[in-house]
């Protein structure tokens, strides 16, 4: 099947999973927990969550309010390649949409964290701007397949720490990380069906993934904010690792594919940098 055909086909499939698991944001918020700011002004007491879960439920906001420069990223990527891929952009903007919007009313109606504080956050990282990682339309899906199964996992486990804390906070996480999941899919096929159509896209594939950072790592105490996610439980190196970046290398069978002439040496690079990671998890579960 020609590449741009097998890409229809996969977009044609995440339009009909989204069909089904198809939501409204004012479904799944606990609006009967709002009050009025200015009859009852914010304090530090009011919210149910720990500081940690709360900047853990932050910083995820503020990854997904850089979505205007994602966008923009994608959209000049993918401008002159498939249309399967031009489609996707526009479908995966829409359903992107209600990310921030739910995590953000969210803390507001429950007064978890400082209101006047992330609004300055916000205003801050939607200035700062992001950078989408890659410069080839492949190599932009090699790194948002990394994103969106990262910001699943995470989500994912943030949805776990706080299943007795807050069933509507809980709800709201495992159905932004349904969403992760159908675009984690889309991408991480249309990079598989890239590398069956041109095996050489190997060295590419490759010479990304040891570049990608999570994304939002722009905004301010990123390093700080994500060791306080680790010691919460719910995101470290060693998730990247066995829930994330494995996974992947094995759905595009890195390591057993025929490499073309000069993609071994990238690919060996690849293992070391795994190889690195790995250390550092290891290191990391054996500090108390
Ligand atoms: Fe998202
Ligand atoms: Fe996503």
């Amino acid at each position: 099947m020609k590449l741009s055909a097998t890409l229809d086909d996969l977009y044609q499939r995440h339009l009909s999973c989204t069909v089904r698991s198809d939501w409204g944001y004012h479904n799944l918020l606990p609006w009967e927990r709002g009050k009025n700011f200015k009859t009852l002004p914010w304090a530090s007491d009011q919210g149910n969550l720990t500081p940690e879960l709360t900047l853990a439920v932050e910083t995820a906001l503020l990854t997904e309010i850089n979505l205007p420069w994602f966008t923009a990223g994608l959209k000049q990527m993918f401008d002159t390649g498939p249309s399967a891929l031009k489609a996707f952009v526009r479908t995966w903007t829409a359903e992107e949409d209600q990310h921030a919007r739910l995590l953000d009313v969210y803390l507001t109606l429950s007064r978890n964290g400082n209101p006047d504080r992330r609004a300055k956050l916000r205003r801050k990282v939607l200035t700062d701007g992001y950078e989408v990682g890659g410069d080839t339309g492949l190599a932009v899906m090699v790194y948002t397949t990394l994103q969106e199964l990262a910001t699943r996992v995470f989500y994912q486990n943030l949805a776990t720490a706080v299943e007795n804390l807050d069933p509507a906070l809980t709800l709201i996480l495992r159905t932004v990380a349904k969403d992760e999941t159908l675009h984690f899919a889309f991408y991480r096929d249309a990079v598989r069906a890239y590398l069956d159509h041109d095996p050489a896209l190997l060295g590419t594939v490759a010479s990304i993934i040891p570049q990608f950072r999570m994304p939002g790592s722009e905004m301010p105490d990123f390093p700080s904010r994500m060791r306080t996610i680790a010691d919460t439980g719910c995101y470290d190196v060693e998730n990247y690792l066995s829930d994330v970046m494995d996974p992947i290398l094995r759905a595009w069978n890195v390591w057993e594919r025929d490499a073309p002439d000069g993609v071994d040496d990238v690919r060996k690079a690849l293992f070391t940098h795994r190889d690195r990671l790995q250390r550092v998890a290891t290191h990391r579960s054996k500090t108390p």
